[in-house]
């Protein structure tokens, strides 16, 4: 630990260990305390976000996505992966489903159109012309392709106009044996840099279709994404990729239990095994209450039969639950019990530790075992991310993802505003499609008689992920060069707290002034 250089700072601004114990028996969380600032060498962007949830799992940006059924599915995590972090996929679904949402993930190459829209030979352009109108596409430009999923020709946006609307699209389509394909084989390793070659040597050429050894459509690349995505290649921040080039991705699971309500062992391991087969890059077994016997029993199952399987396990807020979940064999641990923005389990049950006390108390076991913490809810804004990464390897966020063009579920209007739905996965509508298993009730059981543990409620839609990762990056590396923290191993031994008063509080908001938005760009 790097100490104070001045006696008087060094009084007054106290590393975790001094800090929480003086403040024991209190809990505090996000907004009780502040950081101190440190002497600093680095400009905030020069600092370096890499964080290491297990051996075999590190990511660029210390940030999850929950594993809730209203923030992520496939394209959340394509997204999260893409930006550096990874999405956990929930598991309010059927097994096969999850399964297949994983395969999604990782086979997904960045810039290559994988479901282009096609169009059948029997049509005129009349009618492609119809089509474009009705759905809005704003290209024109459609591979021809016939029901068996054979490609037979690329209808160019140049023909597409209404002079041509009674000429047949076949007639009007550039054949087959006239385009230059990239076979899917080819594309193994690097697809952009493969794709990036292709444009090189085929001057004026501007979208190439994939195609697999039958023949069959397989994707499609343009120019312009290709050259966008070679842009970033030299930016910061890289996506999380596994060793075969892959996105990364999590799964969340719970045992799946027999009638009686022992574990069904092999239903439960059946169901790793295929995530494993998809190449799902960890598994997060995930119950609001996870120092358990119950609990403890999956974490061994799944330790015992995938030794190299990175496991985040959780949540608890005491050493003893993160000893127990190491024990059995977790790699990460969830830290939080009742700060989610959806969560009423601190209400309803009177149970819960205020996040920051919680993820100090855990992550002193953590560092003690090698395991890693994540905190889990209650994050509001990107200093609190800052806050939670002085003591956790990474954070989980659930409501600042939620309006995320990438979440699922539909936008919804109200009153010329748009939202998302977002729910807590202990409310009676999360609990009846699943998750009831997880706050330990039977999902028959969901009715009046079970206390919810979260409550249904809406977001404001909020852009694409992207910009608001972009963002909440531009908070914690302020906040790292704040700390004079190239690395987050250097925020959390640089970390000094001072406890805020209600008006120190209120000093942090802004204050006094009317605020004046400049609107955004887009
Ligand atoms: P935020 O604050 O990011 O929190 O929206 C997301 C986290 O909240 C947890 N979670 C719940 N906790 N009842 C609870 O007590 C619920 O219904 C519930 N649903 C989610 C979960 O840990 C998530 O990552």
């Amino acid at each position: 630990m790097e100490n104070m250089k001045h006696p008087l700072d060094a009084e007054y601004y106290l590393p975790a260990q001094e800090f929480f114990q003086q403040n024991a028996p209190t809990g505090l969380t996000y907004d009780d305390i502040s950081l101190a600032t440190r002497y600093s060498e680095i400009l905030p962007r020069q600092a370096n976000l890499e964080t290491r949830i297990s051996d075999s799992l590190t990511l660029q940006i210390p940030i999850l996505s929950a594993d809730m059924d209203t923030v992520t599915e496939a394209d959340m995590a394509v997204a999260m992966s893409l930006n550096g972090g990874i999405g956990i996929i929930h598991y309010n679904m059927e097994n096969r489903s999850q399964v297949k949402q994983v395969a999604r993930v990782k086979h997904h190459i960045h810039g290559l159109i994988q479901e282009p829209v096609t169009i059948e030979p029997s049509l005129k352009v009349g009618d492609v012309l119809e089509i474009i109108e009705r759905k809005n596409f704003n290209f024109r430009t459609f591979p021809v392709v016939e029901k068996t999923g054979k490609l037979i020709g690329l209808l160019s946006g140049s023909v597409v106009r209404e002079r041509y609307r009674d000429i047949e699209v076949v007639k009007a389509m550039n054949p087959r044996e006239r385009l230059l394909t990239l076979n899917e084989k080819n594309l193994q390793g690097d697809p952009i840099a493969a794709a990036d070659k292709f444009f090189d040597e085929n001057i004026g050429i501007h979208k190439v279709l994939v195609i697999d050894d039958e023949d069959r459509l397989k994707g499609l690349f343009t120019l312009s994404d290709v050259e966008q995505i070679t842009a970033e290649k030299n930016s910061l921040l890289k996506p999380s990729r596994d060793s075969n080039f892959r996105l990364r991705v999590g799964a969340a699971v719970s045992a799946i239990r027999t009638e009686d309500g022992k574990i069904d062992r092999d239903e439960t391991l059946s169901h790793i095994q295929n995530l494993v087969d998809e190449k799902v890059d960890c598994v997060a077994v995930s119950s609001a209450h996870a120092h358990t016997l119950g609990m403890g029993q999956v974490v061994k199952l799944i330790r015992g039969s995938f030794p190299d399987l990175t496991i985040i396990a959780g949540n608890v807020t005491s050493s003893a639950g993160v000893e127990f979940l190491a024990g059995c064999g977790a790699n990460g641990i969830k830290v939080g019990q009742g700060p989610g923005s959806i969560c009423t389990t601190r209400i309803v049950a009177g149970v819960g530790i205020p996040q920051l006390t919680a993820i100090h108390v855990a992550s002193c076991e953590a560092a003690k075992l090698g395991v890693s913490i994540i905190a889990d809810g209650g994050i509001t804004k990107s200093g609190d991310m800052v806050k939670a990464l002085t003591m956790a390897n990474a954070v989980m966020l659930g409501s600042l993802l939620a309006g995320c063009r990438e979440s699922p579920g539909e936008v919804i209007e109200i009153n010329g505003q748009l939202y998302k739905q977002y729910r807590g996965m202990g409310s009676h509508a999360a609990m009846k499609a699943g998750s009831a298993a997880r706050y330990g009730h039977e999902k028959t059981q969901v009715g009046r008689k079970i206390a919810a543990e979260g409550i249904e409620a809406l977001k404001e839609l909020s852009g694409p992920l992207d910009k608001i990762l972009s963002e909440y990056i531009g908070g914690i590396q302020s906040g790292m060069g704040y700390l004079g923290a190239p690395t987050l191993p250097d925020l959390r031994r640089r970390a000094r707290y001072i406890r805020v008063s209600h008006a120190g509080q209120r000093e942090s908001m802004t204050h006094d002034v009317i605020e004046v938005k400049t609107p955004s760009e887009n």
